[in-house]
């Protein structure tokens, strides 16, 4: 039978980014290849300086500075090398990104009814009074009380979660195709971030949106993503659909990440287990695996396996959306299907 399937919304493949510094090159993105197909959620993780946040500006175009390698491509068309004035037109009404602090993308100034009206107008040329109209109904879609009149306020007006929320609706009132969200709801308490949560979740379904979630918390990924990345020191290490890599995480760092999850069950007294040892440089890479020095399993192989992770750097292997780069990998022989569209 002839495969239909459509081909994924974004495609990156052999990203990398370098930032020139004093004191060397930072190569914070090596090697990164992943797809977004439409409608579906890719749940981007990793801990601090991973490389998430430099992946998704790279997406979005926007790093000044760095030098960026590799291909991303929205729809067929290559975004890396297009100048500024074509990213603009694409920014914002093809994809649009949430950032983890809405007030520092906000104007203090402006009441968010403007914002939100005047993004609409930028990438429509819609008169003001049918600008300001959409704006309300945006702010209405992602459950902000009274849209009319709150429509009129300030920034600083709102909470923390209903910033978020009029983030969300700025994000998607040019109704793009591809939705960023870095980190969107680590600022808020548990309660407000599941409602954002299930609000990008409901908002993806209806539109059919592709998204990146972007998080250092794997809840986040269990509740809205159906695959995952998981990045270490600026690369891939494991790429999985979701149910696949809770039930059976192949690398030893995304084990690490599962195991280091509080449990329900654990007694009080218990430490919760942290991955031991501190991320990678970036400046001068290690030649082997970079995740080698904080590894159980290197730690507990052979002295010809652990010189082996310490000088041979480990390439994704796997196959069906389901690899992972480690010498001692513990892929499953067929690949996992529970998660098809
Ligand atoms: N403009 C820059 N110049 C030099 N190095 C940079 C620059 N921006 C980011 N980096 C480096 O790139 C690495 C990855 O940073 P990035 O912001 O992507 O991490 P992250 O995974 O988003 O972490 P966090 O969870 O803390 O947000 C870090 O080591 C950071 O110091
Ligand atoms: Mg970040």
């Amino acid at each position: 039978m002839a495969d239909t399937t459509p081909p994924p919304l974004l495609t990156v493949r052999d990203l990398g980014v370098t930032f020139p510094t004093p004191r060397g090159p930072v190569r914070a993105v090596d090697s990164l290849s992943f797809d977004v197909p439409h409608g579906r959620t890719l749940g981007i993780v990793g801990e601090s300086g991973s490389g998430k946040s430099v992946t998704s500006l790279a997406v979005m175009g926007l790093h000044t500075g760095a030098e960026v390698t590799g291909s991303v491509a929205l729809d067929g068309r290559e975004l890396v090398g297009l100048p500024d004035r074509e990213l603009n037109r694409l920014r914002g009404r093809r994809m649009a990104m949430i950032f983890q602090d809405p007030l520092s993308s906000l104007h203090p100034y402006h009441t968010v009814g403007e914002q939100i009206a005047e993004h609409h107008r930028v990438h429509f040329g819609t008169r003001r009074a049918a600008a300001r109209a959409r704006a309300i109904e945006a702010l209405a879609e992602v459950g902000i009380p009274e849209p009319k009149r709150r429509a009129g306020a300030y920034p600083h007006q709102f909470s923390g979660g209903m910033r978020q929320r009029v983030m969300i609706a700025m994000a998607l009132v040019c109704e793009p195709d591809l939705l960023i969200a870095d980190e969107p709801t680590t600022a808020l308490d548990v309660t407000v971030q599941a409602q954002i949560l299930d609000l990008l979740a409901r908002l993806q379904q209806e539109r059919r949106l592709s998204v990146v979630m972007i998080t250092h918390d794997l809840g986040v990924v269990a509740r809205v993503a159906h695959e995952v990345l998981v990045m270490y020191g600026g690369r891939a290490v494991e790429q999985a659909p979701v149910d696949a890599l809770f039930a059976a995480p192949a690398h030893p760092y995304t084990r690490g990440l599962l195991d280091s999850l509080p449990r329900l069950d654990d007694p009080d007294d218990v430490p919760l287990r942290a991955i031991p040892g501190t991320p990678p440089s970036l400046l001068d890479p290690a030649p082997g695996c970079a995740f080698a020095p904080r590894c159980a399993r290197a730690a507990a192989g052979t002295p010809e396996e652990r010189n082996r992770c310490a000088d041979e750097r480990p390439v994704l292997t796997g196959r069906d959306g389901r690899t992972a780069a480690c010498h001692f990998a513990a892929l499953p022989a067929v690949a996992h299907e529970g998660t098809a569209p």
